[in-house]
């Protein structure tokens, strides 16, 4: 009896100190994974916002942590006349914006800092750039190794491609070149058609490696951390199909409008802006099978089967299937904001649609019937992103006599913004004589007992370019998948003759268009 005690004494031991150890892993340990090769990130459109907001705070924030290679150059390059001093000026000025930065650090940070006038549409320009490179590399001891980050607007990509190519720079171990990588941002393409001319022409000087294509929600802690949860947990698999699921609600609404962006948002509208890449991405991995490892390549063949399985939107049926709307007036946040169409830079009589609610099926073994609602749009009453799960409710009620035949179902929410959390919701006893049930929630907030930097969606994609990690980006077959299922739907929304009817009118600040009949029910934005 006693060596039973001692056995299972011994057993809760070692489970509480496994539980305890990996609470104490220090915060730093699983920041980085080894350290990148010295390297010049040459952003190409640096006078841009995207590279003030975004890229330069991020590499910032990485020499902050230790996570730059050393030595690191950024070599920043756009039409706008200005000189390094100028640059380093603008981006602390940006910067300032957003945090306020410690000024010693920054003022090494900024001597990495580069700046040079190019014009996309002419080589000899792009010829210069390349002379200043090379000879940047020979001071700095950067070998050669080299990130091209396209923050251009997409009709700049494929020049801008051909003209790093025909310069040399995009050949590996060539011309005192090391590695040589391109970012793109999305949108990748228009259509199924402009996606793949897209390609060809950057693989006319890169090869797939050395292709690193953007979405800044796979970033995000709590996006890459679905697969952990889902696969590095024995208990929601089983449960995790048609048999005990019965839909799944994708969200991302917005408060912020348009903003000052109308140019690229009139032509792209919800649909290229937000489904065609983040709500797929968190589509594939919401359902998708475990890979094999864990490792880019498996992961991406899981998410491309995901993609095949894509029932084919019935075009002829559309209203039954996709909800689309475009903001009115409104107010959010206590503040009057305009229509879209008053907007600075929108037509008055715009038909993008600024908010999309689809209901999509996968044909195959594990979701069949399943339905997915997805839905994003701007200006609406809450920024919230999440992936709920709503379960089936208990097949029979042995409770019917005092609660009736229907009991609250489980519901799962993987919490993305503003809430980084996992929440489970549950039926359980009030107490006292009388049979009362009350849903209440187990929340799981991601923070939660770790106090320890954290990198955000920007930094942690510029390291994995850095270290040359695909996981976190695009693979051109699920580009071409996810064009394939969209285009038929954007063809007929943007074409068909009814195309005003169906787009409906939301106020802003509300939860979107009123009628919203394909939907049973949507977790996020009726809440
Ligand atoms: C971008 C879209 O990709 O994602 C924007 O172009 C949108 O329109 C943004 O506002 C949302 O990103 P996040 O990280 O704020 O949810």
């Amino acid at each position: 009896m006693e060596i039973v005690d001692d056995k299972l004494n011994m057993d809760f031991t070692s489970i509480a100190s496994t539980t305890t150890r990996n609470l104490e892993i220090p915060a730093e340990f699983c920041l980085f994974e080894g350290s990148p090769d010295p390297c010049t990130i040459v952003i190409v459109g640096a006078s841009g916002d995207l590279t003030a907001r975004k890229v330069v705070p991020a590499l910032f924030n990485l020499y902050l942590n230790d996570g730059l290679p050393n030595p690191f150059l950024i070599f920043g390059c756009a039409r706008t006349k200005m000189g390094d001093k100028d640059f380093r000026d603008r981006m602390k000025k940006a910067l300032i914006e957003i945090k306020n930065p410690d000024n010693q650090k920054w003022e090494t940070f900024s001597e990495s800092l580069h700046y040079r006038i190019i014009d996309y549409n002419d080589l000899p320009s792009f010829k210069n750039l390349a002379d200043s490179l090379r000879e940047l590399d020979k001071k700095s001891g950067t070998r050669g190794n080299r990130i091209f980050y396209l923050a251009i607007p997409p009709d700049l990509y494929k020049p801008t491609a051909q003209m790093i190519g025909k310069t040399g720079l995009s050949a590996e171990g060539e011309t005192g070149n090391g590695w040589s990588r391109i970012v793109v941002e999305k949108p990748f393409g228009q259509d199924l058609d402009t996606a793949i001319d897209l390609d060809r022409s950057l693989h006319e000087y890169f090869r797939e490696h050395q292709i690193f294509r953007i979405d800044h929600y796979l970033a995000k802690e709590t996006v890459q951390n679905i697969l952990m949860f889902r696969f590095a947990n024995a208990i929601f698999e089983p449960v995790w199909d048609r048999r005990y699921i019965d839909h799944v609600s994708i969200t991302a609404a917005e408060t912020l409008g348009v903003e000052h962006r109308s140019g690229y948002y009139e032509q792209a509208g919800v649909l290229r802006d937000m489904f065609q890449n983040h709500m797929m991405q968190l589509l594939a991995l919401t359902a998708m099978e475990p890979p094999s490892l864990f490792e880019a390549n498996r992961v991406r063949d899981e998410k491309t089967k995901v993609y095949r399985s894509l029932r084919p939107f019935p075009v002829e049926n559309l209203h039954e299937y996709i909800v689309l709307g475009q903001y009115g007036e409104g107010v959010i946040d206590g503040e009057r904001v305009p229509a879209y169409r008053d907007e600075p830079g929108i037509k008055t009589d715009s038909l993008t649609p600024t908010f999309a609610m689809m209901k999509v099926f996968l044909d195959n073994w594990r979701w069949q019937g399943v339905p997915f609602y997805i839905t994003s749009g701007k200006r609406l009453a809450k920024k919230i992103t999440e992936i709920s799960i709503q379960f089936k409710e208990v097949p029979h009620s042995m409770f019917r006599q005092s609660l009736g035949e229907h009991i609250t179902a489980n519901r799962l929410i993987l919490g993305v913004y503003p809430d980084e959390k996992i929440s489970l919701t549950f039926q359980t006893k009030n107490p006292g004589a009388k049979l009362c049930l009350r849903s209440v929630a187990m929340d799981f907030r991601y923070h939660q007992n770790y106090s320890g930097p954290v990198l955000d969606a920007y930094e942690k994609v510029l390291l994995d370019c850095m270290t040359g990690d695909h996981m976190l980006f695009w693979r051109q077959d699920a580009v071409e998948l996810c064009w394939s299922f969209l285009t038929p739907i954007l063809q007929e929304c943007e074409m068909c003759r009814d195309r005003s009817k169906m787009l409906l009118t939301y106020e802003a600040g509300s939860g979107g268009p009123q009628s919203k009949k394909i939907l049973r029910q949507n977790s996020s934005l009726e809440k």
